[in-house]
């Protein structure tokens, strides 16, 4: 009994090692390193978090422009620039269309999009977690312009 739950343990540290790797103790929960080091997400779990923005958006080779703009390459990008997406005027005013999109300003916006941004029409309350926010900007930066997956 006590064998076969140390070798589940030793499995499954075995898949999270990557992760861990970082860690301060392998024995520590995950979640405090997050909140203090955001920007180290993980894109797996970002996936996961993508589910709530896919009813609205594409990412990969195939994506197209839905409710909401395809998000390829969105890191380095002008914000409201998708060519064939009719942006709201709010994505118009010049403190939006000056923005440049990176994970810092990325995870304000996604925060609370209508109070960043009042009048858009992404119709979305907003992600409370660093974590997740950390983990859904490590999902979307693998994707370049052209949809195809850098890491
Ligand atoms: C209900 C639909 C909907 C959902 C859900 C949604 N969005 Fe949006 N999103 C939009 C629309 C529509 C726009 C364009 C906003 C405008 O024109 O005002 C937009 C714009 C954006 C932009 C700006 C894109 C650009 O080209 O500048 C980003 C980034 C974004 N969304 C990310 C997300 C992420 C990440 C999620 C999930 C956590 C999400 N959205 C969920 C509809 C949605």
């Amino acid at each position: 009994m006590r064998i076969a739950a140390l070798a589940a343990l030793v499995a499954t540290t075995t898949m999270l090692s990557p992760l861990m790797a970082q860690a301060p103790a392998p024995t520590a929960p995950a979640a405090p390193a997050a909140a203090a080091a955001p920007a180290a997400g993980d894109a797996a779990a970002g996936e996961r978090v993508f589910a709530q923005c896919r009813a609205c958006h594409q990412v990969g080779e195939t994506a197209r422009n839905v409710v909401g703009p395809q998000l390829n390459g969105l890191f380095g990008r002008k914000a409201g620039t998708v060519a064939g997406f009719n942006y709201s005027p709010a994505f118009k005013t010049p403190a939006v269309a000056e923005k440049v999109w990176s994970p810092e300003n990325f995870a304000v916006y996604i925060r609370n999009p209508r109070e960043v941004t009042p009048g858009t029409r992404m119709v979305f309350a907003g992600i409370r977690s660093d974590t997740q926010i950390a983990d859904l900007t490590a999902y979307l930066r693998q994707f370049a312009a052209d949809g195809k997956r850098t890491q």
